[in-house]
């Protein structure tokens, strides 16, 4: 297979940038020294063990925790500025875990995504309806379009809360363990879609997913996590499995504290 550089169609247009960021949650430190910056355009892989702070990460990125230390920006904003409504996407795992009795077609879950605060009166009708019924398609689901969500197999609901986010008018999504649940087949297709979307649809994406091979193959850059950044590059360079024990390893060599070693697990397996 031919290796495409890893930023090819990435622009120099800063979406995200995170200096020397520490977070703590319940008084634990969580993410230290955390220095990042995504280009629009790049769609961006983040890995690492359970527990890593991958997750943390992304909330503090949205603004929902709030760094200790350092400085993150989203488009020169800080994050839950009002200049940046709407422009933030999020689809966790989570988000597909609707109660059972929520009664909600896919149409009208893709629905709610075209609303916002500012269009809620402005936006047509029929440029609504053209927005879900692009969103639909995107993720194949035009045949379940009418069927409740609950209704729906995992990775069905999956695609259609993917759906949702594509229907809003985001730009920058952040994706926490879309692929769960999905067959193999659905999820490589997906994938196919969100790097199509930030080569040509201008979104940019930041997605962490336990399907090390599947990302990899996918995300231009790969992001290794564990409390700090210990890989940071283009996807064909990202180490085989067993070569991140030893990346593992650098974890240990920069840490400034000794409780760091608290955070590694004995099981010898990484996902
Ligand atoms: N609400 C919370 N309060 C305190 N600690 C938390 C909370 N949520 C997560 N943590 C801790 O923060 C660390 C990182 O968690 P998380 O970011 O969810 O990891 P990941 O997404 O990589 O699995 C873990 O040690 C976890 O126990
Ligand atoms: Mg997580």
């Amino acid at each position: 297979m031919k290796t495409v550089p890893s930023r090819q169609n990435a622009s120099e247009v800063p979406i995200l940038k995170i200096d020397n960021l520490t977070v703590f949650r319940s008084g634990k430190l969580v993410l230290k020294g955390i220095n990042l910056s995504i280009n629009k355009g790049e769609f961006v892989g983040l890995v690492g063990p359970n527990g890593s702070g991958k997750s943390t990460l992304l909330l503090s990125i949205v603004g929902v925790l709030k760094p200790q230390k350092g400085n993150i920006k989203v488009y020169d904003y800080a994050p839950l500025s009002r200049n940046l409504h709407g422009k933030i996407g999020w689809v966790s795992q989570a988000a597909a875990n609707l109660p059972q009795d929520t009664r909600i077609t896919v149409r009208e879950l893709v629905h709610l995504g075209t609303l916002n605060a500012k269009n809620l009166f402005s936006l047509s009708n029929k440029k609504r309806r053209k927005k879900v019924n692009l969103a639909i398609k995107m993720v194949g689901l035009q045949d379940f379009e009418n069927m409740d969500v609950a209704r729906l197999s995992g990775g069905q609901r999956q695609r259609a809360v993917i759906a949702r986010a594509l229907a809003t008018e985001a730009e920058f999504i952040l994706f926490d363990e879309p692929l769960v649940g999905m067959d193999r087949n659905s999820r490589n297709s997906l994938l196919k879609l969100l790097d199509k979307l930030c080569h040509d649809g201008g979104k940019t994406i930041l997605m962490v997913s336990h399907d090390l091979t599947a990302i990899r193959q996918t995300a231009h850059r790969m992001i290794f996590l564990e409390e700090t950044i210990n890989f940071d590059g283009p996807a064909e360079d990202f180490p085989e499995l067993e070569k991140l024990a030893n990346l593992r390893g650098i974890h240990h060599v920069h840490g400034d504290d000794n409780n760091s070693d608290q955070t590694v697990e004995k099981e010898g397996k990484l996902w």
